[in-house]
């Protein structure tokens, strides 16, 4: 296996080893410039880089402090004592930061880096839906502006859905707004009646139950992984479903020889440099937002302290509230 010693040659061979299967050695120069100057500026700044697991190898094996799935970002941001958070994902992640952290400075590299479900609903509609199912809790999937979360009860993610709804103890709870994380977790928590609403993620909704028959038809020992946002018959055809995190540890755990992450591509990326034994066979969908990320960006975003996340107090009071009920679900 090729140790940073190959590398000697090429400026920060250690870091190279991690992304030797991404990034052609002629290329490295250019990225190493950049990351020799974020690492720089982090220390300068005391600032800390949270990256999630769709980031690029480039930037979730070198710069990121702490990587993982929503939940896991959310957690940390709470725990670090750094004066500056950059968020390596996108605008809803930072917002979460943001809100776990008033009085530090969070950054996100690319202000329209935004995301398809966050966008497919309002305060305004939340509180239609309130009126419409007096008394029903919302539960808020953290895909969401902090103005739709200062309107519900309490905020879930992919990883904990299930424990969030069953925490509530009620019969019947409007889930919002990702139609497909709701139905699948609805098969989950069985007796427990979801009102859903109509958000899709733009890259998950587009996987179909063909994908998956065609995967198992071309390697019929492949194991299928497939992430709660995809439509429930494709969920139906894989092996396990579960957040960007619950995948990465299957694959850390149970070593599949051949694995299909029914995902976003970096996802499949950032675990195969962890796992070169595993093979891993594609279909996956690029989230553009996601892509938005890049290490210039982050280095501007730290040599400029751009782009700044606030919001407005009296609603982060409550948004917050309803992500720390979250976070205190185990
Ligand atoms: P998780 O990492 O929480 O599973 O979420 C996936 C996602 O689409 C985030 O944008
Ligand atoms: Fe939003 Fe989907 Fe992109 Fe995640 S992958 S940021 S849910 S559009």
């Amino acid at each position: 296996m090729a140790s940073a010693a190959s590398f000697a040659s090429l400026p920060l061979p250690e870091l190279y080893a991690r992304v030797r299967h991404h990034v052609p050695a002629m290329e490295w120069p250019v990225f190493a410039r950049d990351i020799e100057a974020i690492l720089t500026l982090k220390r300068q700044h005391n600032a800390v880089i949270l990256a999630h697991n769709y980031q690029t190898p480039e930037i979730f094996h070198t710069v990121a402090d702490i990587v993982g799935d929503s939940l896991a970002l959310a957690r940390e941001a709470v725990n670090t004592d750094a004066d500056v958070i950059v968020l390596a994902g996108v605008h809803f992640m930072a917002e979460t930061a943001k809100l776990l952290n008033p009085d530090k400075t969070v950054l996100i590299p690319d202000a329209e880096a935004g995301c398809s479900l966050a966008e497919s609903i309002t305060a305004e509609d939340v509180r239609r839906l309130r009126s419409r199912y007096p008394g029903v809790p919302v539960v808020t999937y953290i895909n969401t502006s902090a103005a739709v979360k200062a309107e519900s009860d309490i905020c879930c993610t992919s990883g904990n859905a299930k424990k969030v709804i069953e925490s509530l103890g009620v019969d019947r709870v409007i889930m919002l707004p990702d139609e497909f994380l709701a139905q699948n977790t609805a098969t989950q928590v069985l007796g427990i009646e979801i009102i859903t609403w109509a958000g899709h993620c733009e890259v998950h909704e587009r996987f179909t139950p063909e994908d998956i028959r065609a995967v198992r038809e071309s390697y019929p020992d492949v194991v299928v992984l497939a992430h709660p946002e995809a439509p429930p018959e494709v969920v139906a055809g894989a092996d396990y479903a579960g957040s960007t995190a619950g995948m990465a540890d299957f694959v850390g755990e149970k070593r599949p020889a051949r694995v299909a992450l029914v995902t976003e591509c970096s996802m499949s990326d950032n675990v195969a440099a962890l796992y070169p034994e595993v093979e891993f066979v594609r279909p996956c969908n690029l989230c553009p937002h996601m892509k938005r990320i890049t290490l210039p960006k982050i280095r501007r975003a730290l040599e400029r302290r751009q782009h700044e996340v606030t919001i407005d107090p009296a609603v982060a009071e409550r948004a917050r509230l309803a992500v720390e009920r979250m976070l205190a679900v185990r």
